[in-house]
C-alpha cells in the first residue's frame, strides 16, 4: 500500500465478508507453538506485518515455520528448552505484542553471556516496557533496558514463580509473566484488575499446561508434561471487523455481515457499546473455533446517541476507541471516555492523535487524562490527516472519510498493514455503486 490513502464518500456499504484471522490470537499460536513438543497446524493466520515480526524472530531463534500459503502454517514446536540464542538482535518492528511475549520467552533462555536482544522500530521503542521487565526481573531474569524502553537485553535465568498484582489490566503483560511462568520452578499468580483478552489462557488450557483460572486470577503451575502442539483455525479479528462494522452503521442505507468473527468476551465491549449508542447489531450463527467463540456479526445503518464508557468496557474494546470516537461524531448527545489512560502508551497517544486528526475533519472532540468527550452529531468534512503511524487511526480516518463531505487524506497510511492487509480493498468491495 502506497503512504497516502484518498478516501471519499460512499455509497451504502453492502455484502457479506470475511475479515483476516485475529491479531492476538495469530501471535499466540506462534509462540507457542514454537514451545510445544510437536508440530502445531494453523489455518486462518494473520500474515499482518506485526505477525510477520513474530515469525521471523521465532525463525531467528531456530524455529522451523513452514508457509502452506500465506494464512495456512505448520509451526514444528522446539519444546520449552529447544530455541537457540540468536545470532543477532531480534527486531519486532512496530508489534508490541511480538515484544512483550518474547520477552517473557527469553527470561527463561540459558542463553550465554550475551543473552538476546529485543529491538524494534523508533515508535516501539518509545513504549513502556517496564510494565513488563520489573515484574520478570521479581521472577529472577536479568534484563537491561534504557530508562524502562527497549532495546531489552534479556540473559535468561532460572526463574521462580511470583505472585503478580498488575497495575494494569493488559494482556500483553499477563501472557508475558505466563510464558515466563512456563519456565519458573514454583507457582506463578496473576491477579489483574479487569479482564483483559484471555486467548494465552485458552492456548495454555488446550496444550495442556497446568493452568487454573478464577475470575480475574490465573494460576500456572509448572508442568510435568510437555507443552501439546495446536491444531486450529484462527477466528476473524474482531478488531479489523469493527472499522467494517462501524462503516455499516454510519454509512445510510449500508447492511454488512461478517463471518466468523472472534466474539470471545473479553474482546466484544464495541458491540456492547454500539448497541448502547442505539446501531442494530445481531450476532448469529454462534459457534466455537480453535477454543474461541465465533459468530457471523451484521451490522444495519443505525442512528446512534453518545453514551458514557468506563469500567471493564473500556478493557474490552481497548484497541477499538479510535473508530468508536468515528462513531461517536454522528451520535446525538455526548460521547464521555474514561479509565482509558493506557490509550496514550499504545502505537501513538491515540487520545493526543485521535483528538487532533478528527478535530481537523471538524468533529467537536476534547482530551480527558485518560479519554475523551465528544458532542454530536458534527458532519465531517474533508482534509488532510496523518495516521501517526498507527494502523488503527488509519483506518478509523478511512472511516471517517466515508461520510465526510469532501475528500479525506490520509498520510501514513501503508502502517494499515500492521494489522490488516487487504483492508482497503475489503471496503471497496462493500460499496454498492462500483
Ligand atoms: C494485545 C493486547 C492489548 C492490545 C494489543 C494486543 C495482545 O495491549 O492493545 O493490540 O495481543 O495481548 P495491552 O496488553 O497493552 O493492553
Amino acid at each position: 500500500m502506497s503512504n497516502k490513502l484518498t478516501v471519499s464518500p460512499s455509497a451504502p456499504l453492502r455484502g457479506c465478508i470475511r475479515v483476516p484471522g485475529d491479531k492476538s490470537i495469530s501471535h499466540r499460536v506462534l509462540l507457542l507453538g514454537s514451545l510445544a513438543e510437536g508440530d502445531s497446524q494453523v489455518g486462518g493466520f494473520l500474515p499482518s506485518g506485526d505477525c510477520l515480526a513474530t515469525l521471523a524472530c521465532l525463525q531467528s531463534l531456530s524455529v522451523e515455520i513452514e508457509t502452506h500459503d500465506a494464512t495456512t502454517l505448520t509451526v514444528h514446536g522446539r519444546g520449552l528448552q529447544g530455541l537457540r540464542e540468536p545470532s543477532g538482535p531480534l527486531n519486532c518492528a512496530r508489534s508490541g505484542t511480538t515484544m512483550r511475549l518474547l520477552a517473557g520467552i527469553l527470561a527463561g533462555q540459558a542463553f550465554g553471556v550475551s543473552g538476546a536482544t529485543l529491538t524494534g522500530e523508533p515508535q516501539l521503542l518509545r513504549r513502556p516496557m517496564h510494565r513488563i521487565t520489573e515484574p520478570l526481573r521479581r521472577m529472577g531474569a536479568e534484563i537491561e533496558d534504557t530508562d524502562g524502553h527497549a532495546p531489552l537485553t534479556i540473559r535468561g535465568r532460572s526463574l521462580h514463580g511470583y505472585d503478580h498484582t498488575l497495575t494494569v489490566a493488559s494482556a500483553q503483560v499477563k501472557s508475558a509473566l505466563l510464558l515466563a511462568g512456563l519456565y519458573a520452578d514454583g507457582p506463578t499468580t496473576i491477579r489483574q484488575p479487569g479482564p483483559a483478552r484471555d486467548h494465552t489462557e485458552r492456548m495454555l488450557t488446550a496444550m495442556g499446561a497446568t493452568i487454573e483460572v478464577s475470575d480475574l486470577t490465573i494460576a500456572l503451575a509448572p508442568s510435568p508434561s510437555p507443552l501439546a502442539p495446536l491444531s486450529l483455525t484462527i477466528p476473524a479479528d474482531i478488531s479489523s471487523a469493527a472499522f467494517l462494522l462501524v462503516a455499516a452503521v454510519l454509512v445510510p442505507d449500508s447492511e454488512v455481515i461478517v463471518e466468523g468473527v472472534g466474539v470471545n468476551p473479553t474482546r466484544t465491549g464495541l458491540l456492547d457499546v454500539l448497541r448502547a449508542m442505539g446501531a442494530e447489531v445481531v450476532l448469529e450463527n454462534k459457534r466455537e473455533q480453535g477454543n474461541e467463540p465465533v459468530a457471523d456479526v451484521t451490522v444495519r445503518a443505525s442512528d446512534l446517541v453518545g453514551v458514557e464508557i468506563g469500567g471493564d468496557t473500556v478493557v474490552r474494546m481497548i484497541d477499538e476507541f479510535p473508530v468508536l470516537a468515528v462513531a461517536a461524531t454522528q451520535a446525538h448527545g455526548t460521547t464521555v471516555v474514561r479509565g482509558a489512560a493506557d490509550l496514550r502508551v499504545k502505537e501513538t497517544d491515540r487520545i493526543a492523535a485521535v483528538v487532533a486528526e478528527l478535530r481537523a475533519l471538524g468533529a467537536r472532540i476534547d482530551p480527558l487524562p485518560d479519554g475523551f468527550i465528544i458532542e454530536g452529531p458534527t458532519p465531517l468534512h474533508g482534509a488532510a490527516a496523518d495516521s501517526h503511524g498507527d494502523h488503527r487511526l488509519a483506518m478509523a480516518l478511512a472511516v471517517a472519510g466515508l461520510i465526510a463531505e469532501g475528500k479525506v487524506l490520509i498520510g501514513n497510511a501503508e502502517c494499515i498493514a500492521d494489522s490488516f492487509p487487504g483492508f482497503v480493498g475489503l471496503m471497496r468491495g462493500l460499496t454498492t455503486d462500483r
